[in-house]
C-alpha cells in the first residue's frame, strides 16, 4: 500500500522513500517527514518551544508553545500566526485577507488525480494512489482539497489544490502554491537553472540562506530566465551520493519557487504559480485548480533523481504518438534558409536530406501571409503560395513521394501589428488601454485567456493541417508577456492563468485532431522547457544556441530536469551562427546525438564528405537509440569545472552503455591523462568498447574510469558503445 493512513498520521510510501503528516488534535495539518523510506510515526520531530513573538492561535488557550510560525506545515497560510512565506492567500471581496484551515475529510483511491484543462501526471490504478485531504475554515467560506499523487515504483509524488468557494461571496486568490515543504533540519543548498535566450538553463548552487530565495518569472510564460524547477540537496551531495529533493512544476505560465530559512534554522521550500499579476476571483460555487507539482526524493546523489523524474515524464506526462518511441531524425530549415526560400529551395532540402537517409524535412518560419522577416505576417496562418511558388499540397506531396515525412512551424499566440488578423482585431492583442504596447521581436501577443481568440487560431490551423497529413508540427512563441490587459474580462487577475488555459486548450485540440503528429514545442530555443509542455509536445527545442560546446552547459542543466531525449538538438553549420566558435562535425553530432537529432544547415553548402559523415551519423544514433530513448541518462563530468565533458547512456538493465566524452579545451602532448569515471554499471560485468575492441570490467571503469585519448587540436568527441561480453 502506497498510502497508510492510520488514526490521525498518513504517510505516503514510495519504493525508497515516506512522506509523512499529521492531523494534530486542532485539526491543524502537520508536516512530519520525507526522506528515506521509514516505517514508524515520525511526531517526535516536531519541536513545542516557547517562542518570543510567534503568537498562539487563539484556541491554543494559554499553551504558548503552540505556535504556527514555528510547526512544520503542509499548507499554511496567511493570517494564522504564521509569518513564513504561505502557501494560500486569498481575500474577500469585502477586504478580509486569511483563512485558518482544518482537516474536515480524508480520502484515499486507487489511481492518479486529473487536472481539468491542465497537463498532470498520469498513472492507472495498478500504478498509483490518491491521497485528498479536504480542508475548510469555519469563518471563511472555503474548501482547500489537498491532491498527493502516489506513484511508488518511480519514487514520484506528485501535490496540486483545488480551492472552492463554499460560500456567497466571491473571494480573490492572490497566492498559491501547489506544495509547501517544511524541514526542521539543514542546512540545505538549492540548485536552480537561471538563463537567457541561447543560454538557458545554467546551473547555479548557492546555500539556502536565511534572506528567502524566489525562482520567479513575471513573463507570462515559464522562461528562459527562471526555469520551474529546483534540488534542494544536503551540502555534500553530489550525483552519486547525498540526500536530494527534486521539485518540478507541471505549468507552463509563471511559476515561483521559494526556499528560505528561518532563525530558528528550519527551511521552507515552496512551488507553485507566479504571485505575478495573481488576483484570480473564484465566484460562490466554483473552483480554482493550483497545477501540479512533481516531488522526488533521492538518497544516493543526482543522477538517481534526475533518473527517476526522466523516467516519470517519459511514462506518466508525455503522450502521443512518439511515447517510448524514437523521434525522426529531421532537418529544419531555419539556420540554413531563415526567410528566403521558396517551393523548389525547400524540394532540394528535401531530396539533400532524403540522401542523407533522415526523416523528416521541416518548413521553418517564412511559408505564410506576408512574411519576408520578423516584422510582420504572425497571425495570418494562410499559405503564401506566390512565395512558394506551388500550393503547400503540391510541396507535401512532393515531400512525401521522396519518402520524407513533412513538418512545419507555427507560432500561434503572436500577433504582427503588419498582419491582416491585427488589423481585423486589434482589440485581440494582450494591450493596455492608453498605452504603447510593449513590443517584442516587433510583436504583440494575442488574448489566449478569450476562447474566441483560440477558437479563430484553431480553425486557422486546421485550414493548413487538414490539406494533406502533416507529421510535425513546431509551435513557437517567440516573446515574453509584457501588456496584461483582456478586453474579455473585468478581472485582469485571471488573465496570464487562463491564457495558459487557452495555450493548453488548443494543443490538447490539435493533439486529439492529429493524433499521428509529433509536437516539439519552442520559445525562442528553451524559453518554455517545462513538464506543463512535455504533456502536449515530445520534444522541446532547447536552445535557438546550436553551437555545440555552448550547448554541453545548456544539456547539462536540462537534464537533472528532464528527459534528454525530449531536448531539440541539431548539427548547425561552422562557424556558428551564434557564437562564430568552430568545432568538427563529429563533435556537433555527438552532442545533439543527447537529444533529438537533427541537422539545421543547407546541404548544398556542405562537402561531399560532410554529407557522408552525415549519413553514418544517422546510421549511428539509429543503432543507438535503444540507450538514448529508453536508457538512462547519466552525467560523467561538470561542464563548468572539467575540461571535458563526458555523459553515458545506460541501458536500464545495465547490459549496455554510450559513452559520449567531448573536450572544450585543446590538450597539450604532455598533459596528464584524463579518465572519464563511468557510474550506473553492473559492477560484475564485463562490456566490450566498440572502438578498440579491448574489455573493460564494470567495476574498475566506476572505480577508475577509461583513459581518454589524447587528441591534437580542439573539440574533440568520442562516442563508444560498450555491450557485456556474454
Ligand atoms: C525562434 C526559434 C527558432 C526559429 C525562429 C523562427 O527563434 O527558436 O528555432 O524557429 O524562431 O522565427
Amino acid at each position: 500500500m502506497a498510502i497508510e493512513h492510520t488514526d490521525n498520521v498518513i504517510s505516503l510510501h514510495t519504493a525508497h522513500s515516506t512522506y509523512q503528516m499529521m492531523v494534530d488534535e486542532t485539526g491543524r495539518l502537520l508536516h512530519l517527514y520525507y526522506g528515506r523510506r521509514s516505517a514508524g510515526v515520525m511526531d517526535y520531530l516536531i519541536p513545542y518551544n516557547d517562542r518570543g513573538f510567534c503568537g498562539n492561535p487563539y484556541d491554543a488557550g494559554n499553551n504558548r508553545t503552540y505556535s504556527l510560525a514555528c510547526l512544520p506545515q503542509e499548507y499554511p497560510t496567511f493570517g494564522t500566526g504564521d509569518f513564513r512565506s504561505p502557501a494560500l492567500e486569498v481575500v474577500t471581496e469585502d477586504g478580509k485577507s486569511g483563512c485558518d484551515l482544518r482537516v474536515t475529510g480524508v480520502l484515499v483511491e486507487n489511481g492518479k488525480y486529473a487536472l481539468e484543462g491542465l497537463p498532470a501526471v498520469h498513472a492507472d490504478s495498478s500504478e498509483a494512489q490518491t491521497l485528498v485531504v479536504t480542508l475548510e475554515d469555519k469563518n471563511v467560506p472555503i474548501k482547500v482539497e489537498l491532491l498527493y499523487g502516489v506513484l511508488p515504483e518511480g519514487d514520484i509524488i506528485t501535490r496540486a489544490a483545488k480551492i472552492t468557494n463554499t460560500g456567497n461571496q466571491r473571494f480573490y486568490i492572490t497566492r498559491a502554491m501547489a506544495v509547501n515543504l517544511d524541514f526542521l533540519t539543514g542546512p540545505w543548498d538549492l540548485l536552480s537553472l537561471y538563463g537567457y535566450q541561447g543560454m538557458e538553463r545554467q546551473m547555479q548552487r548557492t546555500p539556502v540562506t536565511f534572506a528567502e530565495q524566489r525562482i520567479t518569472s513575471r513573463r507570462g510564460t515559464s522562461s528562459h530566465q527562471a526555469n520551474p524547477f529546483a534540488i534542494l540537496a544536503a551540502p555534500e551531495t553530489n550525483e552519486n551520493s547525498g540526500s536530494c529533493y527534486a521539485v518540478e512544476m507541471v505549468y507552463s505560465g509563471g511559476c515561483e519557487i521559494l526556499a528560505g530559512r528561518d532563525p530558528y534554522r528550519a527551511t521552507r521550500l515552496q512551488a507553485g504559480l507566479s504571485e505575478h499579476l495573481l488576483r484570480y476571483p473564484v465566484d460562490p460555487g466554483k473552483t480554482f485548480v493550483v497545477p501540479e507539482a512533481i516531488l522526488s526524493f533521492s538518497a544516493t546523489g543526482f543522477s538517481d533523481l534526475s533518473i527517476r523524474l526522466a523516467d516519470c515524464i517519459r511514462d506518466h506526462l508525455m503522450r502521443g504518438p512518439y511515447k517510448h518511441k524514437a523521434t525522426p531524425i529531421l532537418l529544419n530549415s531555419w539556420e540554413g534558409c531563415y526567410f528566403t526560400f521558396d517551393g523548389n529551395k525547400l524540394l532540394a532540402l528535401a531530396k539533400e536530406a532524403k540522401e542523407m537517409d533522415l526523416d523528416l524535412l521541416v518548413v521553418d518560419d517564412g511559408w505564410f501571409g506576408k512574411r519576408d522577416d520578423d516584422t510582420s505576417g504572425l497571425g495570418d496562418w494562410v499559405v503564401n503560395e506566390k512565395k512558394l511558388g506551388m500550393p503547400l499540397t503540391s510541396l507535401i506531396d512532393q515531400v512525401h513521394d521522396l519518402g520524407l515525412s513533412f513538418g512545419i512551424w507555427v507560432e500561434p499566440e503572436m500577433v504582427s501589428e503588419d498582419s491582416d488578423l491585427y488589423r481585423a482585431h486589434p482589440d485581440w492583442a494582450l494591450v493596455t488601454p492608453g498605452r504603447y504596447p510593449v513590443r517584442g521581436r516587433y510583436q504583440l501577443v494575442l488574448d489566449f485567456s478569450r476562447p474566441e481568440v483560440v477558437d479563430h487560431v484553431y480553425q486557422q490551423l486546421v485550414d493548413v493541417l487538414d490539406q494533406r497529413p502533416v507529421e510535425y508540427l513546431k509551435w513557437d512563441c517567440n516573446r515574453s508577456i509584457a501588456d496584461v490587459w483582456s478586453n474579455g474580462t473585468s478581472d485582469q487577475g485571471r488573465v496570464l492563468y487562463d491564457y495558459v488555459l487557452g495555450l493548453y486548450d488548443l494543443l490538447e485540440r490539435l493533439g486529439k485532431r492529429y493524433p499521428k503528429m509529433l509536437i516539439e514545442t519552442c520559445s525562442g530555443g528553451g524559453g518554455r522547457f517545462d513538464a506543463g509542455m512535455l504533456c502536449y509536445s515530445r520534444q522541446i527545442w532547447c536552445s535557438d544556441n546550436t553551437d555545440a560546446i555552448d550547448r554541453l552547459k545548456i544539456q547539462y542543466g536540462t537534464s537533472f530536469g528532464y528527459p534528454t531525449d525530449a531536448m531539440g538538438a541539431h548539427v548547425s553549420k561552422v562557424p556558428n551562427e551564434q557564437c562564430g566558435r568552430i568545432t568538427p562535425i563529429e563533435t556537433r553530432a555527438a552532442v545533439a546525438m543527447a537529444g533529438t537529432f537533427g541537422y539545421e544547415l543547407d546541404p548544398a553548402k556542405m562537402s561531399e564528405d560532410d554529407r557522408n559523415k552525415v549519413r553514418e551519423q544517422a546510421a549511428f544514433r539509429r543503432a543507438n537509440e535503444d540507450l538514448i530513448f529508453f536508457g538512462d541518462y547519466v552525467r560523467l563530468s561538470d561542464p563548468y569545472t572539467s575540461s571535458f565533458t563526458a555523459w553515458s547512456n545506460v541501458a536500464k538493465d545495465r547490459s549496455a552503455f554510450l559513452l559520449t566524452a567531448v573536450e572544450t579545451g585543446i590538450q597539450f602532448a604532455d598533459e596528464p591523462v584524463r579518465y572519464v569515471k563511468l557510474s550506473h554499471l553492473n559492477a560484475d560485468a564485463l562490456y566490450r568498447c566498440s572502438f578498440d575492441g579491448k574489455v573493460y570490467p564494470g567495476a574498475a571503469l566506476m572505480e577508475t574510469g577509461i583513459p581518454l585519448p589524447q587528441a591534437k587540436g580542439e573539440y574533440h568527441a568520442f562516442q563508444w558503445r560498450f555491450e557485456t561480453v556474454r
